[in-house]
């Protein structure tokens, strides 16, 4: 049995027309110590899918299985002391912290929660703060007295002191210079395998996810396009937003220019009918505006929703899109 797994689940903000389907039917397993990475551009949903997880956003539909207990059905007693076991990490840890409580302070209130002592609390908030790479002493600081890359220590030590199952990283390193991204990467790779971590690991830049994640799901409007083992998704694209995101990555390796995506998001509260990807997809035909394609499985683990998977191909098609 996975850790984690979520079948079809929506969230949806606003009514009427103007009601945006942010997570529009997205099914998805995580298993324990596993890596899963959501990708995509800004807005396709992926933090709110992220916070949904974790019942940090209101679901509309679909199940949420957690080690064995449905979380949507669950009251917020329940959840509460579920908590500890289910993290988040943000972008913006100065965001995140409390601003007026000392980082020790800020630790413990987890463990006060999980019903831990005063010196036990002590121990495990100091252990937990060495863990991650802070001086000792760091404690009896405030948030505005770390640098970036160091609150996002504080920010990554706050979600692993109550010894979580579940950590969800919403683009943790985005807010950061590229030197300390890698440090700051190498810590939590280097804690998930001491602390046996699962994480559902947002980030609109496939680059950073390609060496952490097993797995990785590219998310377009609301929705999954395709999922794949991280080698798999990268040697063998099948879904053309996916090739176009590999694309746009700069690779010195490859000796040529990145390659932007074409087209703007469409209005994500009113998508292109049948396909939401044909107004910016190359190959798209006649059958994508009126056929949903839906999600198949190509080969074990790896799942596309195109019409044209796995026999489409990107490079002998004329680049046009549709209107
Ligand atoms: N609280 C909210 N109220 C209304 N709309 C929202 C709210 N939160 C998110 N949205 C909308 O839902 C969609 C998905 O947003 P979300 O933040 O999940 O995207 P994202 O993939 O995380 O983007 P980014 O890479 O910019 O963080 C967007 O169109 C966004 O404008
Ligand atoms: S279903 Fe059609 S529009 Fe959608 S990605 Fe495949 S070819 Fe492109
Ligand atoms: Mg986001």
């Amino acid at each position: 049995m996975p850790l984690l797994s979520v079948v079809d689940l929506a969230v949806s903000y606003g009514s009427g027309r103007d009601r945006l389907r942010a997570v529009d039917g997205v099914s998805l397993e995580v298993g324990r110590g596993e890596t899963v990475a959501l990708v995509g551009e800004s807005g396709c949903g992926k933090s709110t899918l992220g916070r949904a997880v974790l019942r940090l956003e209101p679901v509309e539909r679909g199940r949420i299985d957690f080690d064995g207990t449905d979380l949507v059905g669950l009251g917020a007693h329940a959840l509460k002391r579920l908590r500890p076991r289910l993290q988040i990490v943000f972008q913006d840890p100065l965001g995140s912290l409390n601003p007026r409580l000392t980082i020790g302070e800020t630790l413990a209130v987890p463990l006060a929660v999980q019903g831990i002592g005063r010196a036990e609390r002590h121990e495990r908030v100091g252990a937990m703060l060495a863990e991650v790479g802070l001086p000792v002493g760091s404690d009896r600081l405030y948030p505005h007295e770390f640098s970036g890359g160091q609150r996002q220590r504080v920010a990554i030590a706050r979600a692993l002191v109550s010894k979580p199952d579940l950590v969800v990283c919403d683009e943790p390193v985005s807010a950061l210079d590229l030197s300390v991204q890698a440090q700051i990467l190498n810590l939590l790779v280097r804690l998930k395998r001491e602390f046996g971590l699962a994480y559902l690991f947002v980030s609109h830049d496939l680059a950073v996810v390609r060496h952490i994640a097993d797995r990785v799901l590219v998310m377009y409007l609301g929705r999954v396009v395709e999922s794949a083992p991280s080698e798999a998704l990268w040697s063998r694209p099948l879904h053309p937003y996916t090739r176009a995101l590999i694309e746009a990555v700069p690779d010195p390796a490859r000796r040529r220019p990145a390659v932007p995506l074409a087209g703007d998001l469409p209005d994500p509260r009113n998508p292109p009918s049948g396909c939401r990807f044909r107004s910016r997809c190359p190959i798209a035909t006649a059958r994508c505006a009126e056929e949903d394609p839906g999600v198949r499985e190509i080969e074990p683990g790896h799942a596309v929703a195109c019409h044209l998977a796995p026999t489409g191909s990107f490079e002998t098609t004329v680049r046009g899109g549709t209107p």
